[in-house]
């Protein structure tokens, strides 16, 4: 039970807030690359509180800032994207990608004012057709992580952007080391629905539930892995929740990685990126950026669709409320992931405040290695049967 200033210390996003502080420590997905286009290459996006636009320059390179002009605060929304940034709309004002002030039509150039002019601005990545962006103090900026299933040549990758989750962000992570969950919320509901063969576990097979801190030099988050009871007793392949808001999960025939982005408070966008291997470990023909498919949460009279897995979890956290009032739970023994990523959380806020090392964050260019999150010795689905559905 966490009283209102403890919860609003853990989740809001905003600048300054203790948790903002945080969160801009790290990089998070703000679109995927097949989202801008030639006839369209810009796009607004609400990321930790801040209106911003995105945008790929005609250049090649990609563009994060502040959405009003640092002029009279027009939109940069409705801006001419150009060879080197995005011209807003109003005066013709040119930005580019760093936020430099480039041309200013109407004042003398003599004056020097553009040069005076910095337009807020964030750096951005693309990996494995998502673009990630980076909103902390440019000397802490962290090497983007290469993720094992990010950087893999193989198999078909697909990305899926899910409805917006109107919720705080950490309603998301929460469930991610909340795996008893599964069992009613996925399993329980898709059986009376009918639905047998797609349960993944029956509850009553699990035997035992563990958590493991794991702190690594280029990551750190939650270990979580369930070991089954009956004739043939195992162990199921782990799935991280990677510190502070990703999760890993071996889903139907392969790996996913979720991201989730707090729009701000009480708004959250979830892009999941899936991996499949193929059958004879080659590539896929596909796209350098897969394209995006929209996830619907939702039918049209705003209910959730309950027959699937992100549907059933857009419920449960949504109906938690826009945040979640901490002060009326009761946790249970069960919940202990869920204290233990809180510690973890609180922790690192406090070590952001003092100016202390965080965990998970490389700054060495020099030790760019590739982060594997696969487990040695499992195969692309687990020892489990490969028919099985997964879930968080
Ligand atoms: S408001 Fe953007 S150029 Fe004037
Ligand atoms: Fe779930």
């Amino acid at each position: 039970m966490l009283t209102q200033e403890e919860n609003e210390f853990l989740t809001r996003v905003g600048p300054g807030t203790p948790s903002g502080h945080l969160l801009r420590r790290y990089w998070h997905v703000v679109g995927a690359a097949s989202e801008l286009t030639e006839e369209k290459p810009k796009k607004r996006v609400r990321v930790l509180g801040e209106d911003l636009v995105l945008f790929r320059d005609r250049s090649g390179s990609y563009g994060l800032v502040a959405e009003h002009c640092a002029h009279r605060g027009a939109s940069l929304y409705y801006g001419f994207v150009e060879e080197d940034g995005i011209r807003c709309a109003y005066h013709g004002w040119k930005y580019d990608a760093c936020g430099k002030c480039l041309e200013q039509p109407f004042e003398s150039p003599e004056a020097g004012f553009k040069d005076k002019i910095r337009q807020s601005a964030y750096p951005v990545e693309k990996l494995a057709g998502l673009l990630f962006a980076y909103m902390g103090p440019p000397e802490k900026k962290p090497v983007l992580p290469k993720w094992d299933v990010l950087v893999r040549r193989d198999g078909v990758k697909t990305v899926e952007i899910c409805q917006v989750l109107c919720c705080n962000w950490l309603q998301a992570m929460e469930n991610s080391v909340d795996p008893v969950h599964t069992y009613y919320l996925h399993s329980h509901n898709l059986k009376l629905q009918g639905n047998p063969d797609h349960v993944p576990f029956h509850y009553q097979r699990v035997s035992k539930i563990e958590f493991e801190l794991v702190v690594e030099p280029s990551w750190a988050g939650i270990q979580k892995q369930r070991i089954f009871a009956g004739d043939n007793a195992q162990v199921e392949a782990p799935h991280p929740l990677i510190f502070p808001n990703m999760l890993f999960v071996p889903v139907r025939m392969g790996y996913a990685m979720h991201f989730r982005t707090p729009i701000d408070d009480h708004n959250t966008r979830i892009y999941q990126f899936r991996f499949r291997p193929t059958a004879d470990g080659g590539s896929a023909a596909q796209l350098d950026d897969p394209p995006a498919e929209f996830v619907s949460t939702k039918n049209e009279a705003g209910e959730f669709h309950m027959e699937h897995f992100s549907s059933q979890d857009h419920m449960a956290w949504e109906t938690q409320g826009p945040m979640a009032d901490r002060g009326r739970e009761h946790l249970g023994e069960s919940d202990r992931g869920i204290i233990l990523f809180r510690k973890l959380l609180r922790d690192q806020i406090q070590a952001a405040q003092n100016g202390t090392d965080l965990l998970g964050i490389n700054t060495d260019p020099k030790k760019d290695e590739i982060i594997r999150l696969i487990p040695e010795g499992y195969t692309a689905y687990s020892h489990r049967v490969a028919e099985e559905g997964r879930s968080e």
